[in-house]
């Protein structure tokens, strides 16, 4: 149980008609008065047929053996999301403000757990997979990124190129030549500044 609450990220509560104090008379933990103790116990024979039914037939299993356990899927969350999921889901609900306000309250709550991926290519994928279909949110999330990852150089480039599509030209150019400074070598980025100065 403890588990399920560690992989979870909650207390017994969440699935218990219980108080959060130990050993209260009161506790029943028989009850399925919750819905999330329903849940549970689906998921719970979801794990036992992949840890039984499934994982064993592997041909050649790498040795020492690993399980799933609710802490693979859900680490520390009760929603197994991914970041770029999440970014997705507040821009299409409130637009670039509610994607930055949802980035700062996950960050704050998950930044450096191993629940969520942080890392500089979340925003970047976010800002390639909405980028052509809504430029502005595209830029936005790159934006975001920047302020995290001022070196990134893929964000500088996707920058550029989001400024391009919405005719920017000027923030385009200085968003290449940033990406050029950091990466000199760069042919992408030498050609995508001289298309963008030359047109
Ligand atoms: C994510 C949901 C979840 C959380 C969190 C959780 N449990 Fe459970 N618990 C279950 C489910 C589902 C069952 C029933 C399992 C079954 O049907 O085989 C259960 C069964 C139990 C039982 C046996 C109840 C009986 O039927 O007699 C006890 C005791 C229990 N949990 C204690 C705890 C304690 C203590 C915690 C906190 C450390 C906890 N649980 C956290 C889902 C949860
Ligand atoms: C293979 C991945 C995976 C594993 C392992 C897994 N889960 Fe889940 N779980 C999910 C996904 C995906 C969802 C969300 C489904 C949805 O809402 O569409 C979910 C949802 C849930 C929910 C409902 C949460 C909510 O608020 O709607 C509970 C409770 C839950 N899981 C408990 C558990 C417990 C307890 C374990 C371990 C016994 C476990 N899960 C193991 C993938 C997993």
């Amino acid at each position: 149980m403890r588990g399920f609450a560690i992989g979870l990220g909650v207390r017994c509560s969440f699935c218990h008609t219980v108080s959060n104090a130990l050993d209260s008379p009161d506790d029943d933990f028989s009850s399925d008065d919750k819905p999330a103790k329903l849940k549970a116990r689906v998921m719970l024979q979801m794990v036992q047929a992949i840890n039984q039914d499934h994982i064993p037939n592997l041909p050649d299993r790498t040795e020492p053996n690993l399980e799933v356990g609710c802490v693979t899927c859900h680490a520390g969350r009760t929603r197994p999301t991914t970041l770029v999921q999440e970014m997705t889901w507040a821009i299409e609900e409130g637009g670039e403000d509610a994607m930055r306000a949802r980035y700062a309250e996950l960050r704050e709550q998950y930044y450096g757990r191993g629940a969520l991926d942080f890392g500089a290519g979340t925003l970047i994928t976010v800002a390639q997979t909405l980028g052509t279909d809504n430029p502005e949110a595209g830029l936005a999330a790159t934006e975001l990124n920047l302020e995290h990852y001022p070196t990134s150089f893929s964000s500088w480039l996707i920058k550029g190129q989001l400024h391009l599509l919405i005719e920017e030209t000027a923030d385009a150019i200085t968003a290449f030549e940033r990406a050029l400074e950091l990466a000199p070598e760069s042919a992408t980025a030498k050609r995508l500044l001289a298309e963008a100065r030359g047109g």
